[in-house]
């Protein structure tokens, strides 16, 4: 697939936006109706949704023909991540030779249903092509920032968050780096990646990925988290950490799951789950995962890695909320019953002072059993009945994507304030002669001088300091736009 192919973000269908205002419009009914619950929401991402958050799945290019598959994956989810089609072997199996047609099939299906896309993943000391594995120091460092320089550019402003660097830690008890060639180029190999993922994509959000990172008391935990307090201290860009989640009896999940969640959100950063699966889904356990998530307001999304149990990496154990035939598990009721109780987003501000300076506990320590930090608390009170107004402003900034002779591409990034928003609106006075073609994401009104862009039905609610993109096409030049932001 040529690059033109992919080089204008899609309109998202007129479909899913419908059946996005429905769902908000039914939600929002319901609330009145039955003001003691929560949320009726049907599916996994629309219930997220009503909660500032996505729910996804990791999915495969050549499953997108099974319509079982492909139907669950519509019907239920509001992000996808590809599985396989995004690492270093998929896309770049010579070097400096691209491809990126089963990724591109992906990231279409996904932008024409209107979800988000996780990136999966720029560095890595696995599923390196042939050429990268025979390659060592100086020659590696420069083929690996290249490779993280090429993908993310082409993705560009397709990408909510990406996984830039994945496992870098080792298992065990040291909390040292894994001996990779990756780690071999030098300790600073990883801010290095994340410095030209920034670079090149500066729109998406920039993940540290990794598993057994779940249980607070483990090496590896504390590794990861002093990794992303130096890069926050040091000002080395890094807006997430992805915990893969991968459970089972040698990996079990952690009493101390949400002790360890909510401890890097307040270094910071967002919080994501990237990869859960659960040995035997347990729905019980399942369900623990997404109070958890849900208790803690950076932890905005939650993967699962594959959709039905027979898709899974680990199809013996089945670990996931779909059978292998389609039909919903118990985990999966129990997953969409912990949703749909869940209460609205917090509305105050996560923690913007400087992290903790004080040391994290010992590593042998056993778990905190104290409660969570009172940030990251479950909301005691019933939810209100309609969102409580966003008075804490919200900020954009513009990225232009694209362009050529006549026309480009802009994206913007809409942040909240120190509070949540319910609507939000950007104005940006265009340069003369430049109008504005096609939106997505948001409603223009306007074309030409000053536009004034508003949510669409399903992005106005933002979670306090967290974001949302929407992008516009115009005639002219897009340079020198300064957008400005407000908030309900
Ligand atoms: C797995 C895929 O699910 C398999 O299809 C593939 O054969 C191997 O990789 N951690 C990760 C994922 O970050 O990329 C891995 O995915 C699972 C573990």
């Amino acid at each position: 697939m040529t690059d033109q192919s992919v080089s204008r973000p899609r309109r998202r269908g007129p479909r899913a936006a419908l059946a996005s205002a429905a769902v908000v419009a039914l939600a929002a009914g319901t609330a009145l109706l039955f003001a003691s619950a929560a949320s009726a929401a049907t599916t996994l991402g629309a219930s997220a949704a009503e909660r500032g958050r996505y729910f996804g799945a990791a999915i495969a290019a050549n499953k997108l023909s099974e319509s079982t598959y492909v139907n669950i994956v519509n019907r239920e989810f509001n992000s996808v991540t590809p599985e396989n089609e995004m690492k270093i072997d998929a896309t770049e199996p010579q070097q400096n030779q691209f491809t990126f047609g089963n990724a591109d099939r992906i990231v279409n299906h996904a932008i024409s249903q209107g979800m988000a896309v996780r990136g999966h993943t720029l560095a890595w000391h696995s599923q390196q092509p042939g050429w990268m594995q025979s390659m060592e120091g100086s020659a590696l460092r420069q083929a690996m920032l290249n490779h993280v320089t090429q993908v993310a550019t082409y993705y560009r402003g397709k990408i909510d968050s990406w996984d830039v660097v994945n496992e870098a830690f080792d298992d065990g008890n040291s909390g040292a780096r894994r001996n990779s060639n990756l780690q071999r180029t030098g300790n600073d190999w990883i801010e290095a990646a994340f410095r030209a993922a920034r670079a090149a994509d500066p729109g998406a959000k920039l993940c540290y990925n990794d598993y057994n990172i779940d249980n607070w008391s483990w090496a590896k935990t504390q590794a990861a988290y002093n990794l992303v307090r130096d890069f926050k201290q040091r000002g080395v860009p890094i807006d997430c950490v992805g915990l893969q989640s991968h459970f089972n009896s040698g990996s079990p999940y952690p009493s101390n799951y949400r002790t360890t969640l909510s401890s890097f959100a307040a270094l910071g950063v967002d919080v994501q789950i990237t990869e859960l699966d659960i040995e035997g889904a347990s729905a019980n356990t399942y369900r623990s995962v997404v109070a958890d998530c849900l208790a803690v307001a950076r932890c905005n999304g939650i993967t699962v890695w594959g959709v039905r149990d027979c898709d899974s990496w680990r199809s013996s154990q089945n670990p996931l909320l779909f059978d292998c035939s389609g039909n919903k598990k118990p985990a999966y009721d129990a997953v969409l019953a912990e949703l749909n109780s869940g209460a609205p987003p917090p509305t105050t501000a996560p923690p913007t002072t400087a992290p903790p300076t004080t040391a994290p506990p010992p590593t042998t320590a056993p778990p905190p059993t104290t409660a969570p930090p009172p940030t990251t608390a479950p909301p005691t009170t019933a939810p209100p009945t309609t969102p409580p107004p966003g008075g804490g402003g919200c900020s954009a900034a513009v990225y232009q994507l694209d362009q050529w002779p006549g026309g480009f591409v802009a994206n913007v990034r809409v942040t909240a304030g120190s509070s949540a928003t319910n609507a939000w609106a950007v104005t940006m006075t265009l340069p003369s002669g430049a109008a504005v073609t096609n939106a997505w994401n948001s409603q223009a009104s306007g074309s030409t001088g000053t536009v004034r862009f508003t949510n669409a039905p399903w992005n106005g609610r933002i979670n306090a300091g967290q974001s949302t993109t929407f992008g516009f096409q115009g005639t002219g030049t897009g340079s020198g736009m300064t957008p400005s932001c407000s908030a309900s």
